[in-house]
């Protein structure tokens, strides 16, 4: 609960995207404790592809991945999970100085960190509690022989706006400096048949990721939400070339969030997440206008997710 004094960016966030035409709502906060175990779950779901695909990839590729970046390399993980993907990088580089994951969770961090510690006695690990999209991490980065590395797995680029991609890939330039390379995996366009059960799975693991949006909302902004009057829908936006989650009302209803009033009409949506997937020549386009270059890709026999590789211009 918060005071009247202290900002709550969930609360702001929540009553600017239902007051818009489509109702939206940032997808950052599908990720409280809860959703973060559904999305776990989602990774291992037969229908989601996307995760064992990179991991694939990572496996067979990491060794050309290393030589591109060098020995004694400085490695920053943004938005650092489980640190499992790092592990297979960090087992193919050449002597690696440091590794830096930026989280914003602070306790996951320290935990991710002590497990990798245990591992890799010669690593130095500095972890960062940050927001990934948050600048100016260039001076807390440890000074090493070998050049610096950002490493962004997981498609997360694909949950970001335009704007966001160009501040993000911004930033990472700016503290990750000259000479310095990114290795970014993104999931690639294809067909609606492919994509739209991999966000919409039959156990229903997604629409329970999505709903959980509702049930926190009716926790933490005293809101009443009656789950089954909406439902969960994976859509193929082909123009924007996205899967949109929505949260779909089933009935005309109105709802109380943080003593506010909001109607639905029946099948009125809340716009809850979007899942970019962004071909090759377009993110090259993309990150040249931020100073990095595309210098080569990896992807797996069906073309379905790439790792690129980005130099700094
Ligand atoms: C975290 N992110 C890359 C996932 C995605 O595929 O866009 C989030 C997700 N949403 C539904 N399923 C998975």
């Amino acid at each position: 609960m918060m005071d009247g004094l202290t900002r709550d960016p969930f609360r702001e966030d929540v009553i600017k995207g239902l007051g818009q035409r489509q109702k939206a709502i940032p997808s950052r906060w599908l990720y409280d404790e809860k959703g973060s175990k559904l999305f776990d779950e989602i990774t291992e779901l037969p229908e989601y592809y996307p995760t064992r695909t990179e991991l694939k990839i990572l496996g067979d590729r990491a060794g050309e991945m290393a030589d591109a970046i060098g020995p004694e390399a400085v490695i920053v993980e943004y938005g650092a999970g489980s640190l499992l993907k790092v592990r297979i990088l960090l087992d193919a580089l050449e002597r690696p100085a440091a590794f830096v994951p930026v989280d914003i969770s602070a306790s996951h961090l320290e935990a991710a960190a002590d497990e990798l510690t245990a591992d890799y006695p010669d690593l130095t690990i500095k972890p960062i509690a940050s927001d990934f999209m948050a600048s100016n991490l260039g001076e807390s980065l440890p000074e090493a022989a070998g050049r610096r590395a950002g490493f962004f797995p997981g498609s997360t680029v694909g949950n970001l706006l335009d704007a966001e991609i160009h501040r993000f890939l911004s930033n990472a330039r700016a503290d990750l400096g000259d000479g310095a390379c990114f290795i970014i995996g993104i999931d690639q366009p294809k067909p609606p048949r492919i994509l739209v059960p991999a966000y919409d799975d039959a156990q229903g693991v997604t629409a329970a990721f999505n709903k959980n949006l509702l049930t926190r909302m009716n926790r933490e902004l005293d809101a009443n939400f009656d789950l089954d009057a909406f439902a969960h829908e994976a859509r193929w936006n082909e123009s924007d070339s996205r899967i949109e989650m929505h949260l779909c009302s089933l009935k005309p209803q109105t709802v109380r969030v943080a003593g506010e009033s909001f109607d639905f009409q029946d099948g009125e949506t809340i716009h809850t997440e979007n899942s970019r997937k962004i071909a090759l020549d377009r993110f090259a386009g993309m990150a040249e206008k931020a100073g990095w270059s595309l210098s080569r890709h990896w992807t797996d026999e069906k073309g379905l997710f790439a790792v690129m590789l980005l130099e700094a211009d």
